[in-house]
């Protein structure tokens, strides 16, 4: 294709992106554009598989059956969105086996918050309430993207990710209706997840790399900042209702903006736990790998029956021949 071809579809492209058009996976699209896209859902899909771990270690142990159901049910979930993102993912040209390669080489990353370890019951309702609410803030959004499979994906996922965001709030309500020990338990936890949960949404806009390209696609449609400061203003006052308090001496409300101000965020610990340096990554990805190996003879397996099938019905076919 001559470069005048190439500038003339570029042109096409960007002009179906303005008119906000959605681009399907037959058509025509920048290489730049499809290998972000594949960056950020597999990313995606690799953080919904992993962030399995922290509360599956949790469903045996819940304190009741009422709370198993509801615990397994929200794991089952996220098992889903995974699947989900890895076809959508799958749809810009890349297998199943080299996105799962990239997560275990350590190539492809996931969301950090998921390095952090669950140690109590109330870890699970604040894992619901606020690392269901801040997926929900950014991913709202994403449901108006521009690549039609992965915004149709994020229309489903968005709705299960509300139930997630209501079962662990009510963990929280229920603890902090309980006796003493069971209100500092939720403190704990709240204290424990509440800076982890504001980096879910990024560096600063001024240190996010991607933000500009993906803002020029509508992959992204609000900063890093500026979904931060939406989640701190809708999370506050649900702490303030159920008499927790949050872990920042600096958090105000400001009058003037009409939102919180709030502390420092250790960016620091973010890059560590990025790098890999968290509490738990090596943990997780052992888990992932774990997972992927004893998991060879199912593949196998399937892939032997397929084939068996697969004869059967070709000697059937050449028989009524
Ligand atoms: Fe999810
Ligand atoms: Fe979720």
């Amino acid at each position: 294709m001559s470069e005048d071809q190439i500038k003339n579809l570029e042109a096409q492209f960007e002009a179906r992106i303005a008119r906000d058009e959605k681009i399907e996976p037959k058509d025509w699209m920048p290489e730049k554009y499809r290998q972000t896209h594949i960056r950020q859902i597999s990313q995606h899909a690799h953080s919904e598989i992993v962030g399995m771990l922290p509360e599956g270690n949790w469903i045996t142990r819940a304190p009741s059956l009422r709370r198993k159901v509801a615990l397994l049910a929200k794991v089952q979930d996220e098992a889903g969105h995974g699947l989900y993102l890895y076809s959508a993912c799958e749809t810009l040209g890349i297998s199943r086996e080299e996105l799962y390669e990239q997560l275990h080489a350590g190539k492809a990353k996931y969301s950090s918050i998921f390095n952090y370890p669950t140690l109590t019951w109330a870890d699970i309702g604040t894992i619901g309430w606020l690392v269901d609410g801040a997926a929900i803030i950014n991913q709202v959004p994403l449901c108006n993207t521009s690549f039609g499979p992965y915004a149709r994906a994020m229309v489903r996922v968005c709705k299960e990710e509300s139930f997630h965001q209501r079962q662990g709030y009510e963990i929280m309500i229920k603890l902090c209706e309980g006796t003493k020990e069971q209100k500092e338990m939720a403190q704990d936890a709240l204290n424990r997840w509440w800076w982890p949960s504001l980096m879910m949404f990024g560096p600063t806009d001024a240190e996010s790399i991607h933000t500009e390209q993906s803002m020029k696609w509508k992959l992204k449609r609000k900063s890093n900042d500026e979904l931060r400061q939406q989640f701190i203003d809708q999370t506050v006052p649900q702490a303030d209702l159920i008499g927790l308090t949050i872990p920042d001496p600096d958090l105000k409300w400001n009058e003037k903006t009409g939102h919180y101000d709030f502390g420092e965020i250790d960016w620091n610990e973010f890059w560590q736990v990025v790098k890999g340096h968290g509490p738990c990554n090596k943990e997780r990805m052992k888990a992932r790998v774990d997972a992927w190996e004893n998991g060879q003879w199912v593949r196998d397996a399937a892939m032997a029956f397929a084939e068996k099938e697969q004869e059967r019905k070709e000697k059937l076919t050449n028989k009524a021949v």
